[in-house]
């Protein structure tokens, strides 16, 4: 057993203590918001907050962080309301989203040690790559999430995860029921 605290909950994960941790978040802990990219240290697409420095969880082990707090995009908040969260959807800083969990860790980090940061610290402290390619709302993004931060701007909350099915049957007339078949199913969700 290999015990941490992982989103203020105390978890004990029966695995080889030389797992990744980013396996055992995915796979034994079902977090999959922090992703898989390369493995190897390079995309930053997995990182976590480990007592609230953001790393690769791809390169450190269940050994590693035993005794260590763990946050992932899944506890940063629990209604997408940290500043970071509410800044990247309004700068529209998210196209295929695959980067944007671990975006959000590294910003989260950066905002928390330094709320006004230039355009040259936020470039240093994110190392994320993005394969869409929105770098230049992300550095407007950040700055925005840094002014929520430090209290010199709000921005009104992010909507709430997921789609009420009615809501959807208003956007789409045709999942109203009839020949659809939709109406009255759960709306399904998908890997976050
Ligand atoms: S998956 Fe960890 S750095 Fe790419
Ligand atoms: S938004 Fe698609 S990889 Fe970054």
């Amino acid at each position: 057993m290999t015990a941490m605290t992982v989103n203020e909950r105390p978890v004990d994960f029966a695995l080889d203590p030389a797992t990744p941790l980013l396996w055992a978040l995915r796979d034994a802990a079902n977090l999959t918001g922090t992703k898989y990219g390369c493995g190897v240290g390079d995309c930053s697409a997995c990182m976590v907050l480990v007592d609230g420095e953001a790393l690769r969880s791809c390169l450190i082990t269940l050994a590693d962080a035993e005794g260590r707090t763990i946050t992932t995009i899944e506890g940063l908040s629990r209604d997408r309301s940290h500043p970071v969260q509410q800044a990247l959807v309004a700068e529209q800083a998210i196209q295929c989203g695959f980067c944007t969990p671990g975006i959000a860790i590294a910003a989260a980090a950066l905002v928390r040690r330094n709320p006004d940061p230039s355009e040259e610290d936020i470039r240093a402290a994110i190392p994320n790559l993005c394969r869409c390619g929105v770098y230049p709302r992300l550095v407007r993004a950040i700055q925005r999430a840094g002014r929520v931060t430090r209290r010199a701007e709000t921005i009104s909350a992010a909507p709430a995860p997921g789609i009420d099915p009615a809501d959807a049957a208003r956007a789409v007339p045709a999942m109203g029921g009839g020949s659809a078949g939709t109406e009255g199913s759960s709306g399904g969700s998908s890997e976050p």
